[in-house]
């Protein structure tokens, strides 16, 4: 659990320079745990993000009878158990912060023959449950939330689970992932549909452990009933980690960093596209495969950017980016728009909320919109921030405080260490200047 009273101050500093490796990505290693933990034999994990989010979830497969072992940093080796081979847990599986662990768990533990009950963290508890349980309970689950279809989630094993054809009302994949997760378990036939593709870790996955499974961009279908065979993982860099240090060093005049072999899901990858559009200088170089996934080092040099209209399109591409994004339309020429990115909401944090915030302390003028924001790009001041105990709103942050014209003090960084562990030191090697107050 993190310790809320960690404080940053990022003060201005002149340009990164530096190759860095940032952490392996944070759904591959929690969808990795996962999976290795149902096949049936001995699975390597290369790669493994050793942030709080996905130990927890290691952690859950631990207390159900799973044998993970970590022979070094980032590495677990994980002892199958099979697709009905979980034990119950004796007391309340905790997530957490990890918005993935829970859903996904709840998918997964809908069709156990034990009841679970699955608790989280303070920003955990405070979100939305009630798009797994619908589509869950569908399918013959019995889940119980609180009031409001908040956490914790109390559920009764021993159900008959059937495969349904669902549409996502919102575009999510762990939503979409909680629902195959279930499809696993269940008779008959389970598909899901979303109104935007979104991230596919599930589906492929799936697939490389050998489960039968058809998808495309935007849909995916399975049937219960077969078996997960052991496979070696190797986990790519984190997009989502290595877009702060991207954004940062557009931000910073003189700056050139490299990011080497970073995760280029293409439902990942919009930041790229929507900062290209503001003028920036990213390059991909030596692209190649890594365990099955797109890889490629980032090139990124410093270069002045421009507000653009978000296409909310690329919304769902992004979902994760946004914080970064704030920080630097903030310091663009001209006025972003983003629209259609109500998700925001419900994350660790109400990140409009939070970015628009914070921002606005800093000098920055920002209207806030239901589903977005308009942002006039202009000089970012010193001042002090509450990063809401939101990571990626704490490293969005840094980034301001590393082109602002005088120090930013960010409340509640500790949750950093959910997704980043390292970020500050790794920040610092690069040019930051960024301490513990
Ligand atoms: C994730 C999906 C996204 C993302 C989260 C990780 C996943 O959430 O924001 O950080 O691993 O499936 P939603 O699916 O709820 O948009």
């Amino acid at each position: 659990m993190s310790d809320a009273s960690v404080d940053w101050i990022s003060s201005p500093a002149g340009a990164l320079r530096g190759d860095v490796c940032v952490p392996g990505d944070k759904s591959i290693s929690h969808r990795a745990v996962m999976f290795a933990s149902l096949a049936d034999g001995v699975s390597r994990i290369t790669g493994f993000l050793e942030g709080e989010d996905t130990r927890a979830t290691a952690r859950a497969f631990v207390k159900m009878g799973v044998r993970i072992e970590a022979p070094g940093a980032s590495e677990r080796v994980v002892h199958g158990v099979g697709l009905h081979g979980l034990r119950a847990p004796e007391t309340p599986i905790d997530c957490g912060n990890a918005g993935t662990g829970m859903r996904l768990l709840a998918g997964l533990l809908a069709g156990q023959q034990f009841d679970s009950t699955l608790i989280g963290d303070e920003s955990l508890s405070r979100r939305p449950m009630g798009r797994v349980i619908e589509p869950l309970a569908r399918m013959g689950a019995n889940i119980v939330a609180q009031p409001g279809g908040l956490p914790p989630l109390q559920i009764t094993g021993s159900q008959h689970l059937r495969g349904i054809d669902y549409t996502l009302p919102v575009a999510s994949a762990q939503v979409k992932s909680a629902i195959l997760l279930a499809g696993l378990h269940a008779s008959g036939e389970t598909r899901v549909a979303e109104p935007h593709p979104t991230r596919d870790y599930t589906e492929r996955m799936l697939a490389t452990f050998g489960w039968p499974i058809e998808f495309g961009a935007g849909w995916a279908r399975l049937t219960g009933g077969h078996r997960l065979r052991a496979t070696d993982v190797v986990v790519p860099a984190d997009f989502s980690s290595a877009a702060f240090f991207v954004v940062a060093a557009i931000l910073a005049p003189g700056s050139e960093l490299r990011l080497q072999a970073v995760g280029m899901n293409p439902r990942r990858t919009g930041l790229l596209s929507a900062l290209r559009a503001m003028g920036a200088d990213i390059r991909l170089a030596n692209a190649r495969e890594l365990g099955g996934e797109a890889v490629a080092d980032l090139v990124v040099r410093h270069a002045p950017l421009h507000g653009i209209d978000v296409p909310p399109e690329i919304v769902a591409d992004m979902i994760d980016e946004f914080p970064a994004l704030f920080v630097a339309a903030a310091a663009a020429r001209g006025i972003t728009r983003i629209s259609g990115a109500a998700e925001l909401r419900v994350k660790e944090s109400d990140r409009i909320a939070v970015m628009a915030k914070g921002l606005r302390t800093l000098g920055i003028d920002i209207e806030e919109t239901p589903d977005g924001a308009v942002i006039h790009g202009g000089r970012i001041e010193a001042g002090e921030v509450d990063s809401a105990g939101d990571h990626r709103c704490a490293m969005s942050f840094a980034i301001a405080g590393l082109v602002a014209r005088g120090p930013v003090r960010i409340g509640d960084c500790a949750n950093v260490a959910t997704s980043f562990p390292g970020f500050a030191d790794l920040a610092r090697r690069c040019g930051f200047q960024l301490d513990t107050a």
